[in-house]
């Protein structure tokens, strides 16, 4: 949905109806709005441009007395194809069926909804899946740049895999959880998400199916489904997976890959034991599956660390392992790493190539320098506990309002608190309404389709006080909704 990047000028002579109609005019004499184009509704304008809504009003009628918009009755308002200006620039394509004909899928309604909004101002951020802006070292990083090591800094492309000493320092990073590995299989990548399209472009055929943990943050993207693969959901507990439920299935649907997010889960947060980590190699070993380990929030552990990565005791290259910069230091740097097998690693680094020549060197160089210098480390001893002072926050706002409407369990790291309704709910109506009073969910029909009773609360974003008005206000609306 348009998005104004203005807004009416009140000190100004000229009346605010004039200059919304000059505002929506240029936007169709521009060509940024071509014919066609629905014009949105007049509710939702008067509240962008923070007018009342008979200003807008007046302001469409004049645009649709000089030829400029039409409207059809219960469908809305368009730019109209019968203006002199359109039809003296020539016909613009059909943009509409361009849009609606792109091979990627667009994203579901509730995120681009969550996209949008989470850039308002005055807004309550509970679902969001981001550290605070304060828990980012905004200022070190400048440092960084303004130290001489600066003379390392390269503009130039990268070699395919990215940043040899980006690589040397990640590996040098794995050996601490176990993982032994070499530059020549690892690939920098632009965020995790990257890698995972990659893999779905350089790996998988057409119509092969992936399975994941349901719920998954996997379904929350369209990453495999736009390449052509078919997502299957394999049921978890607060162990993980189902292992034990993998060879049948295997066999049913033909999978090609298993996706797994053993530590810190998203959406649930929940750690896989060790255990269940040795079974699912076991099983995966045997059925020949291999396994995309995502591990993005593994170094975000409260008490103790988890279970070592299943890629530490992988010795066959089954395993994909995929870590990100994006929950620690700063998702704007758009840097995360895959490891696996050389060969998989050399053609993912070819399609890489062919997509984007390389993540940006401004970014692998501070990347490298954070590992290398031990501030990481520092960074993230500190980080886990401010984490940690957020999680008990929350967990004791639940405590206080939400005994008798949900359930939960205590995440041992992460970001998400996943809270389990009493009574299921239509989640697409408390999502509006949350909206409606200020308040951003993620609301659970976003990695599972069918969900209807569960919430992901997350904790890293919203300041104690924003993260207890919000939640307090939320239990009301569930309150108000269930049918007790
Ligand atoms: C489990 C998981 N994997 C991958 C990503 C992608 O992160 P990025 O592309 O920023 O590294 C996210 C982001 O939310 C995530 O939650």
């Amino acid at each position: 949905m348009h998005q104004p990047d203005w807004k009416p000028n009140r000190s100004s002579q000229n009346p605010l109806h004039l200059q919304i109609y000059e505002y929506l005019k240029q936007k169709i004499l521009n060509g940024e709005w071509t014919v066609g184009a629905k014009i949105p509704p007049q509710r939702i304008l008067a509240q962008q441009l923070n007018v009342n809504r008979s200003t807008v009003v007046t302001a469409l009628e004049d645009l649709a007395a000089d030829g400029f918009i039409s409207s059809k009755v219960g469908y809305g308002t368009f730019v109209a194809n019968n203006t002199w200006s359109i039809i003296s620039s020539g016909a613009a394509p059909d943009w509409k069926t361009y849009v609606e004909s792109g091979v990627h899928e667009s994203n579901q309604s509730i995120i681009q909804e969550i996209n949008r909004s989470e850039f308002r101002p005055d807004i309550i951020r509970l679902g969001t899946g981001e550290l605070s802006p304060k828990f980012l070292p905004t200022e070190k990083m400048k440092g960084i740049f303004q130290q001489n090591t600066a003379q390392e800094l390269s503009l130039s492309y990268t070699e395919p895999k990215g940043s040899y000493s980006l690589r040397t320092a990640i590996c040098d990073y794995l050996k601490r959880k176990g993982i032994e590995t070499s530059p020549s299989s690892v690939l920098i990548v632009s965020g995790g998400l990257q890698a995972l399209q990659l893999i779905s472009l350089g790996l998988l055929q057409k119509g092969s199916v992936v399975f994941h943990e349901s719920p998954s943050y996997v379904t929350s993207i369209h990453v495999f489904q736009s390449a052509g693969m078919n997502l299957f959901g394999v049921p978890m507990g607060e162990e993980g997976l189902k292992t034990e439920l993998l060879p049948k299935i295997k066999r049913q649907h033909h999978a090609a890959l298993l996706y797994t997010i053993p530590s810190f889960h998203n959406p649930t947060g929940h750690t896989m034991p060790e255990q269940r980590r040795k079974e699912l190699l076991q099983v995966c070993s045997h059925e020949r599956l291999p396994i995309l380990e995502d591990d993005v929030y593994g170094d975000l552990w409260f008490e103790e660390p988890p279970p070592e990565p299943l890629k530490a005791n992988d010795r066959q290259g089954l395993v994909l392992y995929m870590g990100s910069l994006s929950k620690t230091l700063g998702p704007g740097l758009r840097i995360g790493w895959l490891v696996g097998p050389e060969q998989v690693i050399d053609r993912l680094a070819d399609i890489k190539m062919q997509t984007d020549y390389g993540s940006s060197t401004l970014s692998q160089f501070a990347a490298a320098h954070w590992l290398q210098s031990g501030l990481y480390d520092e960074h993230i001893f500190q980080l886990r506990k401010k984490l940690m002072f957020q999680r008990d926050t929350a967990l004791q706002i639940l405590e206080k309002y939400y005994r008798g409407i949900a359930t939960w369990k205590t995440p041992a790291g992460g970001f998400y608190i996943w809270l389990k309704l009493q009574e299921a709910i239509s989640m697409d109506k408390l999502f509006k309404r949350a909206l409606k009073a200020g308040i951003l969910i993620n609301p659970g029909n976003i990695y599972d389709h069918k969900d209807s009773s569960h919430i992901r609360i997350s904790y890293s974003y919203a300041e104690p006080a924003q993260l207890e008005k919000g939640l307090i206000r939320l239990a009301e609306i569930i309150g108000e909704m269930s049918s007790r």
